[in-house]
């Protein structure tokens, strides 16, 4: 029987999933930290990837402006990489940020090849605008910050915008 991938706008009773897939990336410092009720507050903010009903990957986006977004706590269950639910949480956000009419998406990544492979660009971090930076100013790592920014122009990219929010529904044999 083929497996089933869901991504899903979050909701108040996947915070606990959420933060427990969250905090052994953050304790690493890949992802910046988030306590639980900044998950609650923010909430709004992410979608979820289910894997045959389960809770195995989790996204943000976070708006900047008219013309930004940011694609944020990015992670999937590590015994679920490489059965592209990562690169289905970022079409998630792009589609998202489609349908709200931002024309680029970044992020600040470790793993800059996986975007790359999703349509990225590497672009100067210093290209960003500043008011990226009122995140990072309260990162220990600030002053030697070895996070890669990537981008992708949205506005010519070929995703059609939704009408409603971004729910898909995928099947792997
Ligand atoms: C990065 C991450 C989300 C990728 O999730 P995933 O579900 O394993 O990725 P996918 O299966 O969708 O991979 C899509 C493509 O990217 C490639 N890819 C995935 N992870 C990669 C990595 N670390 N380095 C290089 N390429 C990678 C895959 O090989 C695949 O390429 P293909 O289409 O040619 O086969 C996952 O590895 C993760 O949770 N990492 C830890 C947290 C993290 O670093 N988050 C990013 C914060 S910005």
């Amino acid at each position: 029987m083929p497996h089933r991938i869901q991504i899903r706008m979050a909701r108040v009773d996947d915070v606990d999933a959420i933060d427990a897939l969250l905090t052994p990336f953050s304790e690493r410092d890949i992802i910046l930290p988030r306590t639980r009720d900044n998950l609650f507050q923010h909430l709004q903010e992410f979608a979820v990837a289910l894997f045959d009903g389960e809770l195995v990957g989790v996204v943000a986006m976070h708006i900047y402006g008219s013309n930004l977004a940011e694609v944020r706590s990015l992670v999937v269950r590590e015994d679920m990489h490489g059965r592209s639910i990562g690169r289905l949480l970022v079409e998630a956000c792009e589609k998202w940020a489609v349908q709200l009419g931002i024309a680029c998406i970044f992020a600040l990544t470790y793993v800059p090849q996986f975007f790359t492979k999703n349509g990225y660009a590497t672009v100067p971090k210093e290209s960003l605008p500043h008011k990226v930076w009122t995140v990072c100013v309260h990162c220990a790592k600030f002053s030697d910050c070895q996070e890669v920014a990537v981008e992708k122009r949205l506005s010519d990219a070929p995703i059609e915008p939704m009408r409603e929010l971004p729910i898909m529904d995928v099947s792997q044999p």
